[in-house]
């Protein structure tokens, strides 16, 4: 980290809107009473604003409540609203907040309308979800638990195997219920991302409680011993959805890498050839149509109930699906305060291989650089 983000983290909190662009609050810019304090009150609790129609995420009112001025933070609750509300329109570009606004009415329209098949998909329910081998190694909650349960088949792609066959089923049939309501409705929904046009955003439907907890409770420990250069101890949002490939759905997926730190895939089934995912090494954004290396290519096939756990700028594609159908539940988790903090650094050795190869370059060269130095001091005194 370089001194620039330490001077901006001392004068005021640094606040991440949803299309990652930070925010700064810096004191000069607001008005004497919309000021904040310097330090956060670490004692205060903040309250919740989750059921505040805001077009804000209701988070950010929690997170940035710490820092209200002594006079703000004992008010009532709408007043500490509007007080932060004020704050933070000067710095949301405008468009922003529309789509964040239209996407709430969105969903809500979605939930209002929508009638769950299996509706214990929609809070969480750990022993009829997971294989108790893996319940087992969250309960241990230790590398070594985690390990035990995992095959590394590349550097940084774990395998292992979540979840119970019926978990699966319901929601295979969940995600059937939910293509059957959008063809009767004529509902046009958001497919999950630029690249998959079957599937379902599972927040959209309501499922975010149970999701939310998937990777608090789940991912988050795992990824904070195994993937914590790329903030998975601090993963606090996700997008998450089911996909679908077949001959009648999509066949294949291109080489791409994903918008997550760390990407949760697990293979609901059913019957099917072909769709092997292949990989291709870490790359950070400047780096990310380098060459691979031989050491990093791995293919990988599915197996029903088994998860991949990878860092989301693993670099990697799905081959055809060639018979049956497959569908995967994906979770791209993200961590603002990461997205944050890799504004400032240009150097990623800790995950992109390519980082790290330019670093050993450089120093080996000034290894060899040294020798020389050395060995030329040597001949002279000699002579
Ligand atoms: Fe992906
Ligand atoms: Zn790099």
């Amino acid at each position: 980290m370089d001194g620039a983000f330490d001077r901006r983290r001392d004068q005021a909190p640094v606040i991440s809107s949803r299309n990652g662009n930070g925010v700064l609050v810096p004191t000069a810019m607001a008005s004497t009473q919309s000021r904040l304090s310097l330090s956060p009150n670490t004692e205060h609790k903040p309250d919740s604003y989750e059921d505040l129609p805001l077009e804000f995420d209701p988070l950010l009112f929690s997170c940035l409540e710490r820092y209200l001025p002594p006079s703000v933070l004992t008010s009532s609750r709408d007043s500490k609203v509007e007080f932060m509300r004020d704050i933070l329109l000067k710095y949301s570009p405008e468009g922003e907040r529309v789509r964040a606004q239209k996407h709430r009415e969105y969903r809500e329209k979605i939930i209002a309308h929508y009638q769950p098949l299996h509706k214990e998909l929609y809070s969480m329910h750990a022993t009829d979800f997971f294989d108790s081998s893996f319940l087992k190694a969250i309960h241990e909650n230790t590398e070594e638990s985690f390990r035990s349960i995992m095959s590394e088949p590349a550097p940084g792609i774990f395998t292992f195997k979540m979840l119970r066959p019926e978990f699966c089923d319901w929601l295979l049939k969940e995600v059937e219920n939910i293509d059957k309501w959008v063809i009767e409705t004529q509902c046009k929904i958001m497919r999950p991302n630029t690249m998959n046009r079957y599937g379902a955003v599972l927040g959209d439907f309501g499922m975010d409680t149970m999701l939310d907890k998937l990777m608090e409770d789940f991912v988050r420990p795992i990824s904070k011993v195994l993937f914590s250069e790329v903030g998975g101890s601090t993963l606090d949002s996700h997008h998450s959805f089911v996909v679908q490939y077949g001959i009648a759905k999509d066949v294949e997926l291109g080489f791409h890498v994903d918008d997550s730190e760390v990407t949760l895939n697990v293979c609901l089934g059913e019957a099917f050839s072909g769709g092997e995912l292949f990989f291709r090494g870490v790359r950070c954004e400047k780096h990310v149509n380098t060459e691979t290396q031989p050491e990093e290519i791995l293919d990988y096939s599915h197996v029903p109930q088994h998860a991949i756990l990878h860092r989301g700028r693993h670099r990697h594609g799905a081959r055809a699906t060639t018979t049956g159908n497959r569908s995967n539940l994906i979770l791209w988790c993200r961590s603002s305060v990461f997205r944050e903090l890799k504004k400032y650094q240009k150097d990623f050795s800790s995950w992109c291989g390519e980082c790290q190869r330019e670093k050993k370059e450089r120093q080996q060269l000034s290894i060899a650089a040294t020798k020389e130095e050395l060995l030329k001091k040597d001949g002279e005194s000699v002579s």
